[in-house]
């Protein structure tokens, strides 16, 4: 009998194509077969310009050119360089650090690797945390390797509005089988809704997790994954929820995920780092010390040159304010194409997800495959999600985005949910 597998029993049969580097793939294809013109590449979430190229910040890339060899070719500390967590710390809060709370972290392969680390270092073996129905997809995968399980809780009401009622019932009803637990929360301008959660959600969020670790033989531990932040509004406003953290009980930890990929446009340098906030300095000097192991066990050290980049970022205020303003200027050709996009489905009637800011907007469907497919027969190319389709705004120029909505609509016949 023909050898189908060597692999040992626990990795048997993982790793089935992506689907979003495989729609990624389709649309190079079409775009190498009619040219880039006549294709609208929806599917990848990065930022393109107005002629579907590929963005940078420009002040980010001469800083990193500029580095000194040793710097980009050095090996960092396995925890990070000392000055990118003092830089990466400045960015997180921009001085809204809740009062009363120690902070450690560890530099990751950006938010990814931050992602990771929770789920391995808080969540049991075989245990499970909890995330959101609309969710980024590796969240599930990495939980698969390493035997984490996940539960899911409904984001939006009938009505569409969000609403933590399932999340609440979800936690109590692990919270009586588990003595910790993890939640994941992505906002703002959350991957793939867009949706941006108030400083009113989180304080329920907050309030919620204060009771239920009034049963001090429970942890909570709450995972913010910032990814998508420098895309959804003014920095500070969409700072003024960590408040809710002052003076949080010793059984609440709040696990930060910092991306550099999406903040400096630098994804393939994966850096990122994974930070806390907590009352109790044992708890903030353990989390470094596990998540340093984690880090040597794992991945050993991250990339120097992007550490080092985010300290000369952070240590000149006028380079920083260069690289707000260029950014600025990305978030308001996104702004642009979102309103666009969204104007014209609600006037075709297409169902969107609540969309707040960011880079993604989702329409709703079943036999989201079969719907993708009749897209792409019209060089339309998007990610199929198990509930929906996502389309990358970021990555379409503006010109493109008149007709989307409506050609979306034309073709939903069937899918409706
Ligand atoms: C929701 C969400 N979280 C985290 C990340 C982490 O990205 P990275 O590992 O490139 O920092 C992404 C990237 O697409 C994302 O969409």
């Amino acid at each position: 009998m023909a050898i189908t597998t060597m692999t040992a029993s626990h990795a048997v049969g993982k790793g089935k194509p992506d689907p979003s580097f495989s729609s990624a793939h389709g649309a190079g294809s079409a775009i190498a077969k009619f040219g880039k013109d006549k294709v609208t590449d929806a599917t990848l979430g990065v930022l393109k310009d107005e002629n579907g190229d590929f963005l940078t910040l420009p002040s980010v890339e001469a800083c990193y050119r500029s580095l000194p060899g040793n710097e980009l070719m050095d090996y960092a500390p396995i925890e990070g360089l000392g000055d990118f967590i003092k830089a990466a710390k400045e960015y997180v809060f921009r001085g809204h650090q809740p009062e009363g709370t120690y902070c450690t972290g560890v530099a990751t392969p950006g938010g990814s690797g931050a992602i990771h680390h929770i789920i391995f270092n808080y969540v049991e073996q075989g245990g499970t945390f909890m995330i959101p129905v609309w969710h980024w997809g590796p969240y599930r995968e990495m939980a698969t390797e390493v035997d984490r399980k996940w539960e899911t809780y409904e984001m939006f009401d009938e009505s569409g509005k969000f609403s933590l009622k399932d999340l609440k019932k979800k936690a109590v009803e692990l919270l009586k089988v588990q003595d910790s637990l993890v939640t994941i929360f992505n906002t703002p301008a959350h991957n793939p809704s867009g949706y941006s959660m108030t400083n009113e959600d989180w304080a329920e969020v907050t309030e919620f997790y204060r009771d239920c670790a009034r049963d001090t033989s429970k942890r909570i531990i709450i995972l913010w994954d910032m990814a998508y932040i420098d895309y959804a509004g003014d920095p500070h406003k969409l700072r003024e929820f960590l408040k809710n953290f002052e003076g949080l009980p010793e059984n609440i930890l709040v696990a930060i995920a910092f991306s550099m990929s999406k903040s400096f446009l630098c994804y393939g340098l994966r850096s990122g780092a994974l930070l806390c906030l907590t009352p109790s300095r044992a708890v903030a000097d353990e989390f470094e010390q596990v998540n340093t192991f984690s880090n040597r066990a794992t991945w050993s050290n991250g990339s120097r040159g992007a550490q080092r980049l985010l300290a000369e970022v952070m240590g000149d205020k006028g380079l920083l304010e260069t690289v707000e303003r260029e950014r600025t200027a990305y978030r308001i050709m996104l702004e642009k194409r979102a309103q666009m996009f969204f104007s014209e489905a609600k006037s075709v009637g297409l169902h969107t997800l609540p969309y707040t800011a960011g880079f993604f907007a989702t329409v709703p469907a079943k036999e989201t495959g079969a719907l993708a497919g009749k897209l792409s027969d019209q060089n339309i190319f998007v990610i199929p999600l198990a509930k929906a389709i996502r389309l990358a705004l970021s990555a379409v120029p503006t010109s493109k985005i008149p007709g989307l909505a409506t050609k979306i609509k034309d073709l939903y016949a069937g899918h409706e949910v």
